[in-house]
């Protein structure tokens, strides 16, 4: 083996690049993030080529003094922090003093700043790592920064880089994502010399409009909810209006985007039964809390972040949400009778207007709960409680009974209301929730079939659609994982993909909305590996898909055919999102409920 030496610095900058600077939307990204950094009220950006021939990023923040310019592109260099404790809280977005020493290192870079009160700006660039002396230059108050042929010097990084459409993409997104988190700053973006976006600094809801469209604005509760020293404000999409393609989902963590599992949950939890499952919500939330209460140093491209207290923020968001969607509904008779009952305790869900079927049963079950009480008894209310209560009780893992029986889940009788299927096993009346156990059912085959490479199912006539960049860009990154999950997409032209095969697991689902799903899903996780880091997210969301829609009605036949199958499955006892999917009620429970004595 040679002998260990200490690496020079442009090759511990360039690989330090690898992970800060993935592609030219990562480095538009930090470089933005800067300029808001340097409390900057405007910002321009002008790209060519998809970033990669030229990026400059002009803004009129607090500038950069004559002395510190070599600093700011030297590595390990910043303004931000200064003593370990300041990790435990960090206000800023930056705080490693990393970005430009990588974007600087794999780049022909430079940067001119005007300080505060100074009378003309300096200007230094850097090329391949060297470092030029410091020359006067002409420029507002401000600090300029221009990236010209990003990985000019590391051709292997080079190779990875997409079509210029891909990476503009790429970068249209960063920027919104930045957009949106500041519409306090006004904002311009062009690329290849065209005007593409001039955002007034103003409100969230003007930038949301300008963004998203008024007709994302329009149809979105508001959210607005504070709680020691937890705010949420924002729009959440109403139920009815939910988007069948790609979904606009934005949090945003202190001002920086973030993709957090917890919230995300949170979110889909808010949305649960509100929400026909073929129907992603969109979303944009800004969640303000203390710096101290929230790591943001845990992700090279800072775009994941730990909660202190994830479990509180969690229970926040989703209550915050829910309630905002419940109060834009526009009639929700069983939840106001039900509170006025005193049941707020019982999870009633909001009703919506066309939240479809799943709603329903909750207006039924509300309606029998009043009579109930009606009846004055302690026992009916405590049974109801244990069916709609606490979460935690609903959420345990429900073990199919150990009767010794063939068929433990019994014998369809009914449907109820195209959501649940009634069957009756020895202990007594078993209620399934047909989506959520086909979609485990489906989910499981998929895992199984996952194993080798999913078989795919031609379509005899392949389904076009209108792609949105992102979309087009997931097809060209994506390819490998599409292939392995059964899947035949292609650009069909300009802005339109067409899915000419599907998972042949999951041949009756529709393949459009099917194919977008999966394809929002690649591009939201991203990476090489995709697949490989979440493979069970991805597997959820086309089960979801494919699983048999509310409203749809069953035969008996068909309903026996599930209770099979739900035996025959692992977990079938819970489905993907980790809500049962079946209870049982014993013959005891039905007759205390209706104080039979026995
Ligand atoms: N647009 C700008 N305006 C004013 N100062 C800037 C600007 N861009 C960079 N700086 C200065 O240069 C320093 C280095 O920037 P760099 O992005 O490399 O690191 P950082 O922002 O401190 O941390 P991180 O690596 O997490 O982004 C900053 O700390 C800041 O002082
Ligand atoms: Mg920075």
């Amino acid at each position: 083996m040679a002998a260990i030496r200490a690496l020079p610095d442009l090759l511990v900058n360039q690989i330090a690049a690898g992970e800060v600077v993935e592609r030219p939307a990562a480095a538009l990204k930090e470089l933005i993030e800067n300029s808001l950094d340097a409390g900057a009220t405007q910002v321009d950006v002008d790209i060519a080529g998809g970033g990669v021939r030229r990026m400059r990023i002009a803004d009129n923040g607090s500038g950069i003094e004559r002395e510190d310019l070599a600093l700011a592109v030297a590595r390990h260099a910043t303004s931000k922090i200064a003593v370990p404790s300041d990790l435990e809280a960090i206000a800023t977005l930056g705080f490693r003093g990393e970005a430009l020493a990588s974007i600087a290192a794999v780049s022909r870079f430079a940067i001119a700043s005007r300080a505060a009160g100074r009378p003309h700006a300096w200007r230094l660039e850097v090329e391949g790592g060297a470092v030029r002396p410091v020359a006067p230059a002409a420029l507002a108050p401000g600090t300029t920064v221009t990236v010209e042929e990003l990985f000019y010097n590391t051709p292997a990084r080079r190779k990875f880089l997409r079509t210029e459409s891909t990476e503009w993409a790429h970068c249209d997104e960063s920027f919104r994502r930045l957009a949106l988190a500041h519409p306090e700053v006004g904002f311009t973006l062009q690329h290849n010399a065209r005007a593409q976006q001039r955002l007034l600094a103003g409100g969230r809801q003007g930038r949301v409009v300008a963004l998203l469209g008024a007709a994302f604005a329009d149809n979105a509760a508001r959210v607005d909810a504070e709680a020691a020293g937890v705010a949420l404000a924002g729009f959440a999409v109403r139920p009815a209006y939910a988007a069948q393609g790609t979904p606009a989902q934005y949090v945003f963590v202190n001002g920086r985007f973030v993709r957090d599992r917890v919230l995300a949950h949170a979110l889909r939890e808010a949305y649960r039964d509100v929400l026909h499952h073929d129907r992603a919500p969109s979303y944009v939330l800004w969640l303000s809390l203390d710096a101290r209460r929230v790591d943001v140093n845990v992700h090279p491209q800072k775009t994941e972040v730990r909660f202190r207290d994830s479990g509180a923020i969690h229970e926040f968001v989703r209550r915050a949400v829910e309630r905002a969607l419940a109060a834009s509904a526009a009639d929700q008779p069983a939840v106001s009778a039900a509170e006025k009952l005193g049941l707020a305790a019982a999870r009633t869900p909001p009703l919506g207007p066309g939240t479809g079927a799943r709603a329903d049963p909750g207006s039924g079950f509300a309606v029998a709960a009043q009579g109930g009480l009606a009846l004055a008894s302690a026992e009916p209310s405590a049974f109801y409680a244990r069916l709609f209560g606490p979460r935690e009780d609903a959420r345990r893992e429900t073990a199919l009974p150990a009767t010794g029986d063939d068929h433990p889940l019994g014998f369809a009788l009914a449907q109820l209301h195209g959501v649940y299927v009634l069957a009756q096993n020895r202990d007594g009346l078993v209620l399934v929730d047909m989506h959520a156990a086909h979609e485990r059912i489906v989910y499981e085959r998929m895992k199984a079939s996952l194993g080798a490479s999913v078989p795919t199912q031609p379509l005899l006539v392949p389904a076009a659609f209108a792609a949105e960049g992102r979309e087009m860009a997931a097809v060209e990154e994506h390819a490998e994982a599409l292939a392995a999950l059964g899947f035949d997409v292609a650009p069909l032209g300009p802005g339109t993909l067409a899915v000419r095969g599907i998972p042949a697991p999951l041949a009756d689902a529709d393949p459009v909305a099917l194919a977008r799903a999966v394809l929002h899903d690649l591009s939201e996780y991203g990476g090489s590996d995709v697949l490989a880091a979440h493979r069970d997210e991805i597997l959820a969301t086309m089960a979801c898909h494919a699983a048999v829609r509310a409203n749809r009605s069953l035969t008996v036949a068909e309903m026996n055919a599930l209770l099979r199958e739900m035996e025959a499955t692992e977990r079938a006892g819970q489905c993907n999102h980790g809500r049962p999917t079946w209870y049982q009620l014993a013959l005891a429970d039905l007759d205390r409920l209706f104080m039979r004595g026995r």
